[in-house]
């Protein structure tokens, strides 16, 4: 399971990997990335970014645009990244000229230099009730991965599209996984898409929002992976000791409900805020450290979750040594 941390989270995740992890050496942080926003104040020069990524031997970024600058600057670090197509710009690329003119443009310049491996086309498109938006997204989707073959990219940059976990009208417990209603004629283009191209499924998944609004049933200790107890699925007797296991294996069996369960999943954004509104429970840096901390123990460790427990082997990788022969 790859995952990795929202864009809240990105400084202090960085800072909280130099506190706790300065003495362990980094074996299986492959898996773990950090993604790096721009919509902040004091974000630091990329150049910074780059540094402490790569003293943290943490080997994944992904961007919420294609920004020339970064992507010029990620060049020849080794740094495997993931571009993002603003939701604004998925109607124009529906059309495979436009989308061929994009890739262009925006990625052939970079490749391979600039490691790029994902393309996420726009960010959580099925939330915010815009049905032109959502219909244009498996198109786009299309285009997009047409113009990548037609110039040779596509088995080294798979497309994708990160979703909202409120894409699922049930999550508890995991086995009652199931995507909302209104998905129904949508939802299938999307996985036959990711299946046909084998290219995972990508979901932003907050544990946090689910004890915020219930934070008197929901024990914090199971939201943050601190001991606890845990839960039993009653119909898959798994036993779930974290929220976001339990949350990706409701995606799993979302997916699974439409014919998909097959399909990898992965946590394209995960995190907790460290800073919330007045009323808002939870929100501290101590319960954020306590989180990032956690997750990435577990990560270290190559966990799945009870459903996959054994990690897929990354397809990434096998692009990696491709990469590796040819360049
Ligand atoms: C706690 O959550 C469970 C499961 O969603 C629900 O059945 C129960 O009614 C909730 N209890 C309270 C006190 O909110
Ligand atoms: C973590 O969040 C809980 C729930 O709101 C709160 O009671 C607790 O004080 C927080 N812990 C820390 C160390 O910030």
């Amino acid at each position: 399971m790859a995952i990795f941390f929202s864009r809240m989270a990105f400084l202090h995740t960085i800072l909280f990997v130099a506190l706790s992890f300065s003495d362990c050496n980094f074996i299986g942080v492959e898996s773990l990335g950090i993604n790096y926003g721009q919509v902040a104040n004091d974000l630091p020069p990329t150049e910074k970014v780059l540094e402490l990524l790569k003293s943290y031997k943490l080997t994944k970024a992904r961007i919420y645009d294609t920004s020339p600058q970064i992507l010029t600057a990620f060049a020849n670090s080794g740094i495997d990244l993931i571009v993002t197509i603003e939701n604004n710009a998925l109607r124009n690329l529906m059309d495979l000229q436009q989308a061929l003119q994009w890739v262009t443009t925006h990625i052939r310049p970079y490749f391979p230099a600039t490691r790029i491996t994902g393309i996420a086309v726009g960010n959580e498109v099925f939330i915010g009730g815009d049905t032109a938006l959502m219909a244009n997204l498996v198109p786009a989707m299309a285009s997009i991965h047409a113009a990548l073959a037609k110039l040779g990219l596509d088995q080294y940059i798979h497309v994708s599209a990160p979703s909202s976990l409120a894409i699922l009208s049930e999550s508890y417990p995991p086995s009652a996984g199931c995507f909302r209603q209104e998905l129904a004629a949508v939802m299938p283009q999307l996985l036959q898409f990711l299946d046909s191209t084998r290219a995972p499924f990508w979901i932003n998944a907050y544990p946090y929002f689910a004890f915020k609004d219930e934070p008197n049933n929901i024990s914090l200790d199971y939201v943050i992976f601190n001991s606890n107890l845990g839960m039993v699925d009653p119909y898959t007797k798994f036993h779930y000791d974290n929220m976001l296991y339990a949350q990706v294996d409701a995606v799993i069996f979302s997916m699974a409900r439409m014919g998909f369960g097959g399909l990898e999943v992965r946590v394209s954004e995960t995190g907790w805020p460290s800073k919330g509104d007045e009323n808002e429970v939870g929100a501290t840096v101590e319960n954020a450290s306590i989180y990032n901390r956690n997750l990435l123990r577990r990560q270290l460790a190559n966990e799945g979750t009870p459903l996959k427990p054994v990690r897929i082997l990354e397809r990434e990788k096998e692009i990696k040594s491709e990469l590796c022969i040819l360049y």
